[in-house]
């Protein structure tokens, strides 16, 4: 008995599996990360009752003069709009209350501030890029950022 082998084919078959996943599903209670997630602190204008008022209680209202100056609107304008840049000195902008940033500017006087900040200047756009601003919001705006640096004309 002869066995010839003469030709030995190999095959290969491929088997496919089919695997079954179970998507398993979180189930999360968005309540209650909400809750978690609320701001802690809100900006609180003067003129709003934030219901904290026992932590200014102790001040004395009349003593601050200077700095109350009919600026709460201005304070608001500024940390909306023209805080990116002129709180960190983004774009080159002259951060609010360091001198020496502003010395040169502060020498052109306000109204060439003002002008400048209405109007725009090099890299600060026109009314901080926000042409929704009246120019007396600007002006508002530009006394409270100057206010620490120079003493703003009282021309109102
Ligand atoms: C996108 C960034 C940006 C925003 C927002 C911005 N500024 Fe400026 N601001 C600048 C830069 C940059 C300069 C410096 C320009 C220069 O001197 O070349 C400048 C300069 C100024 C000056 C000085 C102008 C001068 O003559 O020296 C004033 C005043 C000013 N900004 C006011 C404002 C006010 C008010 C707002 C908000 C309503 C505001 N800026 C928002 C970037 C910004």
């Amino acid at each position: 008995m002869r066995v010839d082998a003469k030709l030995i084919k190999s095959g290969l078959v491929a088997l496919g599996v089919l695997a079954g996943v179970a998507g398993a599903q979180a189930a999360m209670n968005k309540d209650d990360i909400a809750e978690r997630l609320a701001p802690v602190g809100e900006v609180c204008l003067a003129s709003e009752d934030c219901g904290n008022a026992s932590a200014s209680a102790a001040t004395d209202a009349s003593a601050d003069s200077a700095d109350s100056g009919g600026s709460a609107g201005g304070e608001s304008i500024y940390n909306n709009v023209c805080s990116a840049c002129h709180e960190t000195g983004a774009a080159g902008a002259p951060i609010r209350g360091e001198e020496d940033a502003w010395a040169a500017r502060t020498d052109q006087g306000f109204d060439t501030l003002l002008s400048h900040a209405i109007n725009g200047y090099n890299g600060m756009p026109a009314k901080g890029g926000n042409p929704s601003l009246s120019d007396d919001d600007m002006h508002t705006a530009v006394t409270y950022m100057v206010e620490p640096v120079m003493d703003v004309p009282d021309d109102e």
